[in-house]
């Protein structure tokens, strides 16, 4: 099994291109059941978009990807196709429940394998098949399978989500729009990826009116069009390497971004004392000596995102005094702490709050990955801790950060892979 080799304490100072956003490639690439032909471009090349493809080869499309420049082609022109996701192209990435929207209402009719849960928690999918029912859906769970059908097809309906999902979101737009008449979504996630995905389907032919959490999507007899489509950045990704210069940078800029998008990171990180300085397409960052605690709440956007909240605990553990965070979205996201604690943090959880005692001087330590987020956080915490810092279990990273080590070592960091 591969390890990350790091040697902390290294200043950091470069340039690193912000890949594509893999949380915005997934949907995108589902939706691209509903095309003749879809061209996407700037698509990040993560272990999760891999899979998403090999499920898509195996349903049916024909696929081609071009690694240099970052496009992968899709094409749809098989009359019949596999209306199924199964078990094991499902279990390692949760996105692959997002095929039963476009499935259930282009062909009408779908299997996919019940995800299950992960590392962070339970993650259900009762807010997607609440969905789909709405829209007509006939649903039956059957040996670890979602069961759907829609004979007559789907039509559109007014669905007010209970909570917010961004996947429930997704699937919901991805199944609307090819429903017949109007389907009107309340308390619907709205993150940049979502927005993303709406650009993707009105590209395709789909008229979709977005005014705060209400999605109005009018749906669409199915479309013949090819189309192309550029993929956001990956902000999860820019906020990752802007956590990496407030900590040990001497001066990194972000670019391919949209500060925009950014604000709220931007804000915080500002708030806690360091230096930035922006214009609309990149970020300069550098660390600061005198970081001020902090108290954030995750939330969906545009709150404080949970996938960044990792790695800003560890620039928490830089800080003085008490900082506070507080998970809502997932039960089971601070699988990162025990970890940080055998590098030296001082971290104690109640309830779903964590409070990070700071400053505390990080030492390496040999650790193990959980999920995702929580991989570069400790990638993080070995960037500025004495010594070496060897992390386990690294294909949590591969699923998500494209060419992270190569990035960092452009900026000067002490890292290998074993
Ligand atoms: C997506 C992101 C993930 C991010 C998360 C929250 C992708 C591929 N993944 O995951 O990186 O951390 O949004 O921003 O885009 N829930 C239910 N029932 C459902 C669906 C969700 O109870 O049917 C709950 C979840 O357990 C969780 C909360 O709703 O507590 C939010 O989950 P959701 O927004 O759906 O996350 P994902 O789409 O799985």
């Amino acid at each position: 099994m591969q390890k990350l080799l790091i040697k902390g304490k290294k200043e950091l100072s470069g340039v690193i291109s912000i890949s594509g956003s893999k949380n915005a490639t997934l949907p995108i690439l589902a939706g691209s059941l509903l095309a003749k032909k879809a061209k996407l471009s700037n698509v990040p090349l993560v272990k999760d978009i891999y899979t998403m493809m090999d499920l898509l080869k195996f349903i049916g499309l024909k696929i081609k990807i071009n690694k240099k420049q970052k496009i992968i082609e899709l094409k749809n022109l098989r009359k019949k196709i596999n209306t199924s996701a199964p078990y094991k192209l499902v279990k390692t990435m949760r996105a692959g429940v997002l095929v039963l929207g476009p499935l259930l209402t282009k062909y009408k009719k779908a299997k996919v394998s019940l995800p299950g849960g992960c590392a962070i928690g339970s993650r259900p999918v009762d807010l997607h098949l609440l969905a789909l029912k709405k829209l007509g859906a006939k649903i039956k769970i059957k040996d670890g399978y979602i069961i759907a059908e829609a004979k007559k097809g789907l039509k559109g309906a007014k669905i007010k989500f209970p909570s917010i999902s961004v996947g429930a979101t997704e699937n919901a737009l991805l199944a609307a729009y090819g429903a017949e008449g109007k389907t009107i979504l309340s308390n619907c996630a709205i993150e940049p990826e979502i927005i993303d995905l709406i650009l993707f389907l009105k590209k395709l032919g789909c008229k979709i009116i977005v005014s705060g959490r209400k999605i109005t999507v009018y749906g669409k007899s199915l479309n013949k069009k090819n189309i192309s489509h550029r993929i956001i950045f990956d902000r999860i990704e820019a906020g990752t390497y802007l956590i990496a210069g407030a900590l040990i940078g001497k001066k990194i800029t972000i670019k391919k971004i949209k500060s925009k998008t950014l604000m709220s990171e931007i804000k915080i990180l500002k708030k806690m004392g360091i230096k930035i300085l922006q214009s609309k397409d990149s970020i300069s960052i550098s660390k600061s000596k005198n970081l001020k605690k902090y108290n954030i709440n995750t939330k969906p956007y545009p709150g404080f995102p949970t996938d960044l909240q990792a790695q800003l605990m560890v620039l928490m553990t830089q800080a003085s005094g008490v900082s506070k965070i507080r998970e809502n979205i997932f039960e089971n996201r601070f699988m990162h702490i025990p970890e940080l604690k055998r590098m030296g943090a001082k971290i104690e959880i109640k309830n779903k709050t964590a409070y990070i005692y700071g400053p505390t001087k990080l030492t390496g330590a040999e650790v193990m990955a959980t999920d995702l987020r929580a991989s570069v956080s400790l990638v993080l915490a070995g960037l500025i801790a004495e010594n070496r810092t060897i992390i386990n279990r690294i294909y949590h990273l591969d699923r998500g950060y494209e060419s992270i080590e190569d990035k960092l070592k452009k900026c000067k960091a002490e890292i290998k892979r074993k």
